[in-house]
């Protein structure tokens, strides 16, 4: 195929997308993180960032942000391994560590950097991954890249995961890994009995807990929560979402870590984070220490306006966070109903296959810590207007 042939069939996908409208296209927003963003000339509540506690303009953060950086300057300028690392680097290990009640932990550049580099360095071709079929895209990418066997077992059914590691019972290596808090869904991993599931088959156990760090389990995340942060071998989270900053962690026993330190390659080949996002990571990890009530508010917000929007009759399927879908079917409906809240002054994600499974295309609302009482009305109310004028 020449050059002319493959821009042909470039532009012929994209159309083919647009008609279906699946074009992915980045949005002209302004203050994206705030509690109120900037779309189209419009000041709009903002249900569609991950900032869940509003932390990312919280001035703790952002002064620790700005001292690192005149201290150390703009850039880590390398690889950790390389000339990348300074003394703030070890500061914040030793805090997460603490925090999460690991013996220690290691910051990656990005969540998705860290499902790679997790799935890359623990898992080989022999080994066999148990993943929830919903668990995020970077979990999948990280096993397809390991080129492990992958085993996916239907979402949160634990009959379907028991005959599978029944039927796998003699493999010598088998990892689980699944999402704590289900990014499109907001539901929760049964981690009680997975982790019951995978002592009985001696199975290693991975979690992922981007949506629940900061939220649950006074800010630990949903295994703390449980009482199983013992149970569980590798803790990931992120610093991108209710932390209000960027960047990621895996907490574990040393030997995991050392591991992962020495042979991922997504952290070794890659240079470190920025003086400026380590000083507010580690700013965010003791505010949230200090203040491990904040996300039990935001689960109590989330909860009542969970049960509002049933009574409108809306599908919000098994959400039990701060993440509540809308599920609405098809495509068509959602962005009609997305462009509906919109006019009425909220910003709501419109999540659409492949990022869903088919005909189940949702609006998704993540909720934040500083929504007053007055925004849960409104959005009570506009949501009660889409149901009588537009569904
Ligand atoms: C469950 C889960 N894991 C990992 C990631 C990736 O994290 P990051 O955005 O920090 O790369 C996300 C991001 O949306 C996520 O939802």
């Amino acid at each position: 195929m020449d050059n002319k042939q493959i821009y042909k069939q470039l532009s012929s996908s994209l159309k083919d997308l647009k008609e279906q409208n699946l074009l992915r296209s980045i949005p002209d927003i302004d203050q994206g993180a705030d509690l109120y963003l900037n779309f189209q000339g419009k000041k709009l509540l903002n249900l569609a960032s991950n900032n869940y506690l509003g932390l990312s303009q919280a001035e703790v953060l952002k002064k620790a942000a700005s001292a690192a950086i005149k201290n150390w300057g703009t850039s880590s300028a390398a690889s950790r391994l390389v000339t990348g690392n300074f003394s703030l680097y070890s500061e914040l290990e030793v805090a997460v560590a603490r925090f999460k009640t690991q013996e220690k932990a290691l910051v990656i550049g990005s969540g998705y950097m860290a499902n790679l580099c997790l799935m890359t360095s623990l898992a080989r071709r022999k080994t066999l991954v148990f993943s929830d079929r919903l668990n995020h895209a970077s979990i999948i990418d990280g096993i397809i890249l390991s080129r492990a066997r992958h085993i996916r077992y239907r979402h949160n059914d634990i009959e379907h995961l028991q005959y599978l590691l029944k039927k796998h019972a003699s493999a010598a290596q088998k990892i689980l890994v699944t999402d704590t808090v289900f990014s499109m869904d907001g539901d929760l991993a049964r981690l009680e009995e997975i982790v019951t599931l995978c002592k009985n088959f001696n199975v290693f156990i991975v979690v992922d807990e981007a949506h629940a760090t900061g939220v649950f389990g006074k800010g630990r995340g949903l295994a703390h929560a449980l009482g199983l942060e013992k149970e569980i071998d590798i803790h990931m989270g992120t610093f991108s979402k209710a932390l209000g900053s960027y960047g990621a962690y895996l907490a574990g026993a040393k030997e995991c870590i050392d591991w992962i330190t020495t042979t991922g390659r997504p952290f070794i080949y890659s240079t470190a984070l920025p003086p400026g996002v380590i000083g507010a990571n580690l700013a965010a990890i003791e505010f949230i220490a200090e203040h491990p009530e904040t996300g039990n508010r935001l689960l109590e917000m989330s909860s009542h306006l969970r049960g509002k929007l049933k009574q409108l009759g809306f599908n919000v399927g098994d959400s039990a966070s701060q993440i509540i879908p809308i599920i609405l079917g098809d495509i068509e409906t959602t962005l009609k109903a997305k462009e509906f809240l919109l006019k009425r002054g909220l910003y709501v994600a419109a999540i659409r296959p492949p990022t869903v499974p088919l005909n189940t295309s949702r609006l998704r609302l993540s909720l934040r810590a500083d929504l007053k009482k007055e925004h849960l009305q409104q959005i009570v109310h506009v949501f009660e207007k889409l149901a009588q004028e537009v569904l």
